[in-house]
């Protein structure tokens, strides 16, 4: 039986644009209570705002950097005070250094990882005590294909996401038996402004946000007994090289 989504409270990291925002569309287009948030203000405001306007969801927006434990203790105090639980919990916010070890400074380094890695930590450790209340819950780890192919240029990036899929498995095995379900998403090239990239009209060989949310949506629905744990996503079509 797949899972009726109506009333349930997810929390979407990075929800103000790219993948994260199409996730939490995804989710208040099926009835869902959605907290998104991010660093910038102004963002999130806007984009839940929006999300309000084309959903018959209730979509809130809070302002959190997830490098910051109080931020998250806050982002989740507050969901769980609006919308009275939280079911789903999608880790998608992230950001890339792209640069060879001799440009990697040690400020782009703890960037990375400590919005990739800590971040995770940090709003899995608020949300799962919540999570376990309600015995059929989500966390969703937004990964990458970087979490199992090294490239040159890649080495935060790659060592968060690898890490983030080590993290992932592991916490899968702790927390099944309390009925919350443990998933990670490794999407190839998507179409957003991750790495300060502009989405153009270039782009449409790419993976776009709402093919993952679609993930996601088949995830949350997916029946109680079953967890899928980990999908590898890519474009069907990339340039030839
Ligand atoms: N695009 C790709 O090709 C691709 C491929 C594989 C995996 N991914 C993963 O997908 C996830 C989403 O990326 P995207 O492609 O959608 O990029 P995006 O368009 O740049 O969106 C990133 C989101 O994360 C937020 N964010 C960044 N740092 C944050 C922080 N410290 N605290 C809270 N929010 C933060 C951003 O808002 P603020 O800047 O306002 O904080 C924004 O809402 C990332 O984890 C990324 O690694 C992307």
């Amino acid at each position: 039986m797949t899972q009726d989504l109506q009333g349930k409270t997810a929390v979407v990291t990075g929800g103000s644009k790219g993948i994260g925002y199409a996730i939490a569309d995804a989710l208040a287009a099926a009835g869902c209570n959605v907290m998104i948030s991010a660093r910038h203000a102004d963002e999130v405001e806007e984009a839940a705002r929006t999300l309000s306007d084309q959903n018959p969801g209730t979509v809130a927006g809070i302002m959190c950097d997830v490098r910051k434990h109080d931020d998250v203790r806050q982002m989740i105090a507050a969901t769980v005070e609006r919308f009275g639980g939280l079911d789903v919990l999608v880790n998608n916010a992230g950001v890339g250094k792209f640069a060879a070890m001799g440009e990697l400074s040690p400020d782009d380094w703890h960037r990375v990882i400590q919005t990739n890695l800590d971040g995770v930590f940090f709003c899995c450790h608020e949300a799962i005590p919540h999570l376990r209340q309600q015995g059929d819950s989500w966390i969703i780890n937004i990964a990458s294909l970087a979490g199992k192919n090294p490239f040159p240029g890649g080495a935060a990036y790659n060592a968060s996401k690898f890490g983030l899929v080590g993290f992932s498995e592991a916490l899968m095995l702790d927390v099944r038996q309390f009925g919350i379900r443990v998933n990670y998403i490794m999407p190839g090239s998507v179409a957003t402004h991750f790495n300060d990239h502009t989405p153009s009209a270039q782009d449409a060989w790419k993976i776009q946000p709402e093919d993952v949310a679609e993930l996601v949506m088949t995830l949350v629905r997916f029946p109680s007994r079953s967890l899928p744990s980990r999908i590898e996503i890519r474009p069907t079509k990339p340039p030839r090289k």
